[in-house]
């Protein structure tokens, strides 16, 4: 499963790139206004950072406004994915821009119905919101996995990008399920490194090691 940050905040990216850790950056509206950052000047220098998509999302709601919004995000650098909301006028701009040779990203995708419309308008990404749908008492993992059956039935190239991950919990299950790739905050990535048997393993190392008085170095 590739790991995509979902974050605009540069550091935090640049700390898990080194680590090999980003396939991907995803950036929203919320997100832009949380890094306080130019939008179009914190896109590119995302892009210019990771090799991966770097998701960039219109903020008109209707298709041709959409549509010159994606064609200017798009510009910032090869690797912009276009991100435009599950609506109908969005559905009709991810026709238009992947027409176009650009990647997009369908965003705010609650149905399997929904990740059908956008396989069928040529999205490269499908981005359901897992977190969002557990907030109201679904179950987020149980529409990744509708939509891996939907998409392996009848062999659609559209990518599963889990979202609105919130736990490790939710990482593991999209990984189980196969979804082809997350976007979870940089704090959960991290987490995803922590046991407690790991710590308490480290600690009981720790102990008999200072018995030995020992230095390797
Ligand atoms: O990738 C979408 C994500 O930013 C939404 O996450 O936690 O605001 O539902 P959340």
């Amino acid at each position: 499963m590739k790991f995509f940050v979902d974050t605009a905040e540069v550091d935090q990216i640049a700390e898990l790139n080194d680590l090999g850790m980003v396939d991907g950056v995803t950036t929203n509206p919320s997100l832009i206004m949380k890094s306080g950052r130019d939008i179009l000047e914190v896109t590119k220098e995302i892009a210019d950072m990771v090799e991966g998509p770097v998701s960039a999302e219109v903020v008109a709601l209707e298709a041709d406004a959409m549509i010159a919004e994606g064609r200017k995000l798009a510009k910032i650098a090869d690797n912009i994915a276009v991100k435009v909301p599950l609506t109908w006028d969005g559905l009709k701009a991810c026709k238009v821009l992947s027409g176009e040779g650009n990647m997009v990203n369908v965003t705010l995708c609650f149905s399997a119905n929904q990740a059908l419309l956008a396989a069928k308008a040529g999205a490269t990404f499908i981005s359901p919101f897992i977190g969002r749908l557990d907030d109201i008492n679904l179950d987020g993992m149980e529409l990744i996995s509708d939509i891996r059956q939907i998409y392996d039935n009848y062999g659609f190239e559209t990518q599963i990008l889990a979202a609105s991950i919130r736990s490790v919990n939710h990482a593991y299950l999209a990984a189980m399920i196969g979804s082809d790739v997350m976007t979870a905050p940089p704090k959960v990535i991290k987490q995803m490194a922590e046991h407690p048997l790991t710590d308490k393993g480290l600690e009981s190392f720790m102990a008999d090691w200072a018995k030995t008085g020992q230095k390797i170095l």
